[in-house]
């Protein structure tokens, strides 16, 4: 199949390029297109036979259920059966952004495609050309991350034709992802509100609209043995590429002592090294690729920032990535959920 890739810019939206894409989601075809948080992979969320498509492009697991993308809320209620107080508010709150909420689910959505839960988890994306494609295409588009199971999830159309080119029909290149971290999760669909996935809407943010939430377990750390988290993309090895990934934690002068340290230790094995540093450190270290995720404190610009760098450490060739890390509060949470997954929860603490 040959891949079209096709601009478009969010300032200037060309309508006949998004009816050529939506024709093709009305077909039962496969269309990448960008929002605010990363690149998804659409396909007509009501039609199992297209979302079929999508677990073999990218290779997905059969048990891990897809997001459903709505351009206008009143959408919503073509889907979802409950809609709860908190919900509401975490609407008005929120949406359109980077926060995906979890409802009760209408029958017309097919389990195959938002898991066997009852449940189905609901996008409303504030990025304009991704709002525009799904109300014309009139569907809820489902939408994972854009790239190959298990690999950083994309946030330039780059990445999208890196890992799809020649699966799908069409990417709709619409620029770099402002967040690029996927959305936040969250749980709406019981009494307590629960955080499944952090991102770029904190838990912060949340509760001071709807006072405490719980925080899902698969958040902080591995889970292991018949403990299955509440969103099942959270149980696979994710957002890694294919260098190893190590964690040190710390104060600043130790860890990047540390991390020099381990680094001679990987040269003398032959390996080709890497450390994510940031702004501030990226001087400090001798590894072969040195890549600065952005200053320390600039939450927002790590997030963005984040899964370009673990891909190009792989265009690089390196075996090995030693990483920084960093606080969890606000956006920090997402971003050290990400670092966490790459490296398998195991972190050095010095
Ligand atoms: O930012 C995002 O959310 C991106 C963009 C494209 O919208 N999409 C995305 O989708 O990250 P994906 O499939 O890569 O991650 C969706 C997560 C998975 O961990 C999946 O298990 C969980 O949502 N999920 C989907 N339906 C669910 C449901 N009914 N209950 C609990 N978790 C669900
Ligand atoms: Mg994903």
């Amino acid at each position: 199949m040959i891949t079209e890739v096709v601009k478009i810019d969010e300032l200037n939206i060309d309508m006949e390029k998004i009816r050529k894409a939506a024709d093709i989601l009305k077909k039962g075809g496969l269309v990448a297109f960008p929002t605010e948080t990363v690149y998804g992979l659409g396909a007509n969320g009501l039609d199992a036979e297209a979302c079929r498509k999508i677990y073999e492009a990218k290779g997905r697991p059969s048990d891990n259920p897809l997001i459903l993308h709505i351009g206008k809320t009143e959408q919503l209620l073509q889907i979802a059966s409950e809609i709860s107080e908190n919900a509401k508010k975490i609407m008005d709150a929120f949406w359109p952004g980077p926060i995906t909420l979890i409802f009760k689910k209408k029958n017309i959505v097919p389990d195959s495609v938002s898991g066997h839960f009852g449940t189905v988890a609901v996008r409303f994306p504030s990025n304009i050309i991704a709002r525009t494609l799904f109300w014309e295409a009139r569907l809820p588009i489902a939408g994972p991350s854009a790239n190959i199971s298990g690999k950083p999830s994309p946030t330039k159309a780059e990445h999208v034709f890196h890992d799809m080119n020649g699966k799908i029909e069409m990417i709709i290149d619409g620029g770099s992802c402002d967040f690029g971290l996927e959305s936040t999760i969250l749980d709406v669909s019981c009494e307590k509100a629960a955080l499944l996935r952090p991102g770029a809407v904190t838990r912060e943010m949340i509760e001071n609209v709807i006072g405490k939430i719980d925080v899902d377990e698969a958040v902080y750390k591995k889970v292991t043995g018949n403990a299955a988290p509440k969103a099942p993309g959270m149980k696979y090895k994710h957002y890694s590429p294919d260098a190893d990934v190590k964690l040190v934690k710390g104060e600043s002068k130790k860890v990047t002592e540390k991390i020099n340290e381990l680094l001679s230790e990987a040269k003398s094995k032959g390996l080709k090294t890497g450390v994510l540093a940031t702004e501030e450190t990226k001087m400090f270290y001798n590894a072969d690729f040195v890549l600065s995720a952005g200053r320390r404190n600039d939450e927002k610009e790590i997030g963005a920032n984040l899964f370009d760098i673990l891909r190009k450490f792989d265009e690089l060739g390196a075996d090995i990535v030693f990483s920084e890390t960093f606080g969890y509060s606000g956006e920090g949470m997402a971003i050290m959920n990400r670092l966490n997954k790459a490296a398998g929860f195991e972190c050095l603490e010095v």
